[in-house]
């Protein structure tokens, strides 16, 4: 059922813990109910937060906050190896990894511990440890907040690319996602190219689903701030995809800089923003109560009592060593408000 607040603070409801005021949150849980808000007083100016990990909130919004909190998990088919699941927006999204691991089911589970809620994950197709949401999702169904009507997108349709997806381009401002329909398997499929994750996988005793799911969680505890202890939004600039004359000019003058092959692009390559903020000397930088992560760059905390523009400071501070050191260009994962 829905639930409405008037002014209220999103201090709680941002995981960098800016304190922030809403004109108004709205807690849904169905597309009828969506129907009835933009089929009446249609709000001027919306926003969906999920579970607020990637939103940072610089100023008093003044409009509508909507906030899906319809969690039911319904397994829609299963042929004895594999298992489509279709999972509502509000579920939290480390418990549905949670959840498919206890069934023995594969395919999220390198995105263990990946604070978000299911609703968010196609938006801009989380992704860590060689792994995106793109890999598992089948469908994206969305509340068309011009037609009223519920839609379902195909994996094809949603358009996912690195940190990408149509939801962050055509269907911005437009779209509001219902639920997500993911197709696991119980053939195991261990993915373990990425970093550190085969050392520890074997560490456990091998590559069972438990073992990569706690192999992963213990990696990302050991590099990344819990948001719940120290405020932060995960990576905050994502990683940039340039040209390969910029990464051969770059090996020349630093021949250990991480690079990946863009597969759709084999002109393009990416590197890591973690690794040129680190070589700008910024990782562990502070600014008063802003700073650079300690053990990850990429990660901008909130060391207590910080506004969203000291946080956005401190950003273009860091974009700007980074382009004054290596002539690249990085951008920001997070949604500035
Ligand atoms: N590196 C440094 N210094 C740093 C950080 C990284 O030298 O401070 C180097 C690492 O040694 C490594 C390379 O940069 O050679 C890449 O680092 P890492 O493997 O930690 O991954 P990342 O590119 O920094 C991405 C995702 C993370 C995800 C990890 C693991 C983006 C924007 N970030 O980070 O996602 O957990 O890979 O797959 O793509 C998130 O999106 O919030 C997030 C945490």
């Amino acid at each position: 059922m829905k639930r409405i607040y008037n002014d209220l603070n999103l201090a709680s409801r941002n995981s960098f813990g800016v304190s922030e005021t809403a004109r108004v949150v709205i807690e849904f849980d169905c597309a009828e109910e969506l129907k009835a808000i933009f089929g009446s007083e249609r709000p001027q100016k919306w926003y969906v937060l999920g579970a607020g990990n990637n939103t940072l909130f610089t100023q008093y919004y003044d409009g509508t906050i909507l906030t899906p909190v319809c969690s039911n998990r319904t397994i829609l088919s299963d042929d004895g190896v594999d298992v489509v699941v279709r999972v509502e927006a509000g579920h939290d999204w480390d418990g549905l990894v949670e959840w498919s691991v206890e069934q023995g089911l594969w395919g999220i589970e390198n995105l263990s511990s990946i604070p978000s809620s299911v609703g968010a994950a196609p938006v801009q197709n989380i992704g860590a440890y060689g792994a995106e949401a793109k890999d598992a999702i089948t469908v994206v169904e969305y509340f068309d907040t011009r037609s009223l009507e519920v839609v379902r997108l195909t994996n094809e349709e949603c358009r996912f690319g690195y940190r990408e997806s149509i939801f962050k381009q055509e269907l911005k401002g437009v779209a509001i996602i219902l639920a997500v329909e993911l197709k696991l398997s119980r053939t195991p499929r261990p993915n373990l190219g990425y970093g550190d994750v085969i050392k520890e996988v074997e560490a456990r005793g091998g590559a069972t689903l438990r073992n990569i799911r706690e192999a992963i969680c213990a990696i990302r505890s050991s590099k990344l701030p819990d948001p719940k202890v120290l405020g932060n939004a995960g990576s905050f600039f994502k990683n940039p995809i340039v040209e390969r004359s910029v990464l051969e000019r770059l090996l020349e003058r630093y021949p250990d800089a991480p690079n990946y092959p863009v597969t759709s692009d084999e002109g393009r390559c990416k590197l890591a923003a973690g690794w040129l903020i680190d070589r700008a000397g910024l990782k562990g930088w502070r600014d008063g109560c802003v700073g650079v992560h300690d053990r990850q760059a990429l990660v901008l905390v909130n060391y207590g009592g910080a506004k969203g523009g000291d946080v956005v400071r401190l950003a273009g501070f860091v974009a700007q060593r980074v382009m004054d050191e290596f002539g690249v260009e990085i951008s920001p994962e997070v949604n500035v408000l």
